[in-house]
């Protein structure tokens, strides 16, 4: 190993100009930075050392680097020049401490212009030198990026990088003081009368148990009906919820049809018996965003009747408990059990199921879990039966453990050991959502062959802005794996009370009103899986109103799920996908291109102020005029002719459907 030393000179010695000399100095850069300033997606930057758990030392390729800064990609280190310095020099590389070839780039941009970038850096490629001139540049971001594998916190090094200015090199924060910002209700509350909000689609397996409840809001008692159901499958009229078991294979149109006192409604689903099932993407609650390996048996119960009590109605259904269930040891057949918090896994299993829910449960292809409990590695088969008996209908299958036995990182390696639970899942006679867990490069390559219904595209998500951009934000580079039962899962919903499982207590999501606005847009928009992960039983009306626009969640649950696409703009990110009736799904989302406050001093102002964003019609494929409906208020804005302009908040959203006008009715007939 080659250990290259570097002199820590901290005064002046590479004068260009004689003038300037006596006060020319070189700062290093892992003396100036200020670890609290920087915002980077998991953990601190390090200096002189790697990021990683052990102290280690900044290393590529096997040369050992003793100055510089060891940071996480997504990663951003913001300093105030005051237009002294005159350039900065040093190297970059990733690290050899990562346990992936995770792609990322390095960018040095000064004062919001990309000065220099290197080209995609992996574990492995060889480091690259810069010297970029500074001169006249108030503020320089040092940013790592991710390149678009879905491999994030790469471990990312900056090496003996120094500065020479004629004045300071002043850290400042990346991230302004948040201003707090009262939350506001925007979705409009659901009629007394009858409403059904079951997707237009719905998929179920030939000769496997079927479980689907007719969901409506509105006031109750309510009295169901479904008409046109194949054989086999029949309907409870006081719950809605439909039975039995249908062998035929076939496309039945079904009107389902909800009655009260006030009124009725009816809606046109399709069943589809085939192969495919989660035709649209799941929607549900998980247990580990909120309370981690805490998790217990009423915790649980209690998300299940509050979920059926208020969210149902709007399509809401699995009820998924995550890690943490299982029993120490599996017992002499190699069955395993729950632990002293889950006593009795198939009554639990049954109590959500009296209230026309679905089950879910959590393991790994290795011989433990992320959270260090029993995972399934050889005894898939065993597990797969126990989790039929108990009435299993998701299982989300981390990768986590499986690092333990598996002999190298690559695509097959990884993809191997899902594909023995999904021909296990397969004997066991029931519709089980497969949800293949996050792990290797490019998940959404390989996790459909691997019997995947959905895939984790990302790390853990936590309620930080920082975080959910960084997740939300890159989806685009997976887009085009979307599509009818197929799903990029951009990990769970951070909104409502929340997170044992990155900090010790439950609190309200640190994400602001605006920015839980735009988290749930952009995730219905991806044609995400929607978990949500709060206390259940603690959920507030803002919580509830994100929750519950069924305009919003007809965007997410369209039977197209065709594939999302970003559009960047100065000040922000265009998404949208088109929805099955011709129109358009699109969020306008107030964005800094690099994800930067660059005036601290303005900071108050900067959050309270709304922001002018443009919709050009011809950059989603519309030409002419479209009818534009806001989703959230569930108003319509009016006929636009080419475009759409609207004030959107810091780090809020318009969301808003838009309809190009027919002919007929764009000569006004
Ligand atoms: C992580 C996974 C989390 C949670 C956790 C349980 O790897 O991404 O969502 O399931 O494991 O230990």
């Amino acid at each position: 190993m080659k250990i290259v030393k570097t002199l820590g000179l901290s005064a002046a010695l590479l004068s260009a100009s004689a003038l300037s000399w006596a006060q020319q100095k070189t700062v290093w850069l892992d003396e100036a930075y200020r670890a609290a300033y920087c915002v980077q997606d998991w953990g601190m930057p390090q200096p002189n050392q790697a990021v990683v758990w052990t102290p280690s030392p900044l290393t590529v390729n096997g040369t050992v680097y003793e100055r510089g800064v060891g940071v996480h990609s997504i990663s951003r280190m913001l300093f105030s020049l005051d237009k002294k310095a005159l350039y900065v020099t040093g190297m970059v590389g990733a690290d050899d401490n990562n346990p992936f070839a995770g792609k990322h780039r390095y960018k040095i941009v000064g004062d919001r212009k990309v000065l220099w970038q290197s080209p995609v850096m992996w574990k492995g490629a060889p480091v690259q030198p810069f010297h970029v001139d500074l001169t006249g540049v108030d503020k320089v971001l040092l940013l790592v990026e991710e390149c678009g594998d879905g491999i994030m916190y790469d471990h990312a090094d900056w090496l003996n990088v120094k500065f020479v200015t004629n004045g300071e090199v002043e850290p400042i924060p990346v991230w302004p003081e948040p201003v707090k910002k009262e939350k506001y209700i925007l979705t409009p509350p659901a009629p007394d009368t009858p409403r059904i909000n079951n997707p237009l689609v719905y998929g179920a397996r030939p000769g496997n148990p079927f479980q689907m409840a007719v969901m409506a809001t509105g006031r109750r008692p309510m009295v169901f009906s479904a008409h046109g159901l194949p054989e086999g499958l029949e309907i409870d009229a006081s719950t809605g919820v439909i039975t039995g078991v249908c062998h035929e294979r076939g496309e039945y149109s079904v009107r389902l049809v909800a009655e009260n006192e006030l009124g009725r409604d009816e809606k046109e689903t399709v069943l589809k018996i085939g192969d495919k099932i989660a035709l649209t993407p799941p929607m549900g609650w998980n247990s580990w965003n909120c309370w981690g390996l805490d998790v217990d048996d009423a915790k649980v119960r209690d998300a299940a009747r509050t979920m059926h009590e208020k969210l149902q109605p709007y399509g809401w259904t699995y009820i998924n408990v995550d890690d943490g269930w299982q029993a120490a040891e599996r017992s002499s057949d190699g069955t395993l059990g729950g632990n002293a918090k889950f006593p009795d896994m198939k009554a639990l299993g049954g109590y959500v199921h009296s209230l026309g829910l679905k089950f879910g449960i959590y393991s790994s292809p290795g011989p433990t879990t992320c959270g260090s409990f029993l995972g399934s590695y050889g005894h898939e088969e065993t597990d797969a039966r126990t989790w039929a008996e108990w009435g299993v209908d998701y299982l989300k299958y981390d990768h986590c453990g499986y690092m333990d036995v598996q002999e190298d990182t690559r695509e097959e390696t990884i993809q191997a050991p899902y594909i023995v639970m999904r021909d296990a899942l397969d004997k066991v006679g029931r519709d089980v959502v497969f949800c293949v867990g996050y792990g290797a490069p490019n998940v959404w390559n390989w996790a459909k062959e691997a019997g995947g219904d959905l895939w984790r595209t990302t790390r853990d998500i936590t309620d930080e802005w920082n975080v959910v951009t960084a997740i939300g934000c890159f989806q685009d580079v997976c887009a085009q794996a979307t599509a009818p039962g197929y799903y990029n899962d951009p990990d769970m919903l951070v909104v409502g009370r929340l997170g044992k499982a990155w900090r010790p207590q439950v609190m309200e999501s640190a994400l602001t009103p605006d920015e839980q606005y735009s988290h749930i847009s952009l995730w219905c928009i991806l044609s995400a899986p929607l978990l949500i992960g709060c206390d259940m039983a603690a959920i507030d009306d803002f919580t509830l109103g994100l929750l519950t626009n069924n305009e919003v969640i007809a965007v997410d649950q369209d039977p197209l799920s065709a594939p999302a696409h970003k559009v960047l703009t100065d000040n922000g990110q265009i998404w949208y996908k088109k929805l099955h009736d011709g129109s358009y799904a699109v969020g306008l989302f107030q964005i800094d291109p690099y994800f930067v406050l660059w005036d601290q001093d303005d900071a108050v102002r900067i959050q309270q102020q709304d922001y002018d964003m443009q919709l050009l019609f011809s950059r989603i494929g519309i030409e002419g005029k479209a009818r534009v409906r806001d989703l959230w208020r569930q108003k319509d804005l009016g006929v636009f002719s080419g475009g759409f302009s609207a004030k959107v908040p810091w780090h809020g959203v318009s969301f808003i459907k838009v309809t190009p006008l027919t002919d007929a009715e764009a000569a006004g007939k």
